[in-house]
């Protein structure tokens, strides 16, 4: 079975976001697969990181 590619993309001005059939583990070593897309905070604003809750919106990211 070949394996589908992982693309990751810096969204200017926004999250980034992963996208493909990949596992992930955060910080507290909780693991999940994830089979589309995810959104990852560079803001440090979300109240739900390590996602991206759009919070980046009102705070702005610094290119
Ligand atoms: S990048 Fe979206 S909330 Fe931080």
């Amino acid at each position: 079975m070949e394996k589908e590619p992982v693309d990751v993309i810096i969204i200017k001005g926004g999250p980034i976001h992963v996208k493909g059939h990949f596992s992930f583990k955060d910080a507290s070593g909780h693991a999940e697969t994830k089979e589309h897309d995810l959104y990852l905070c560079r803001c440090g604003g979300s109240s739900n990181k390590p996602y991206c809750d759009g919070t980046h919106r009102k705070i702005g990211i610094k290119e």
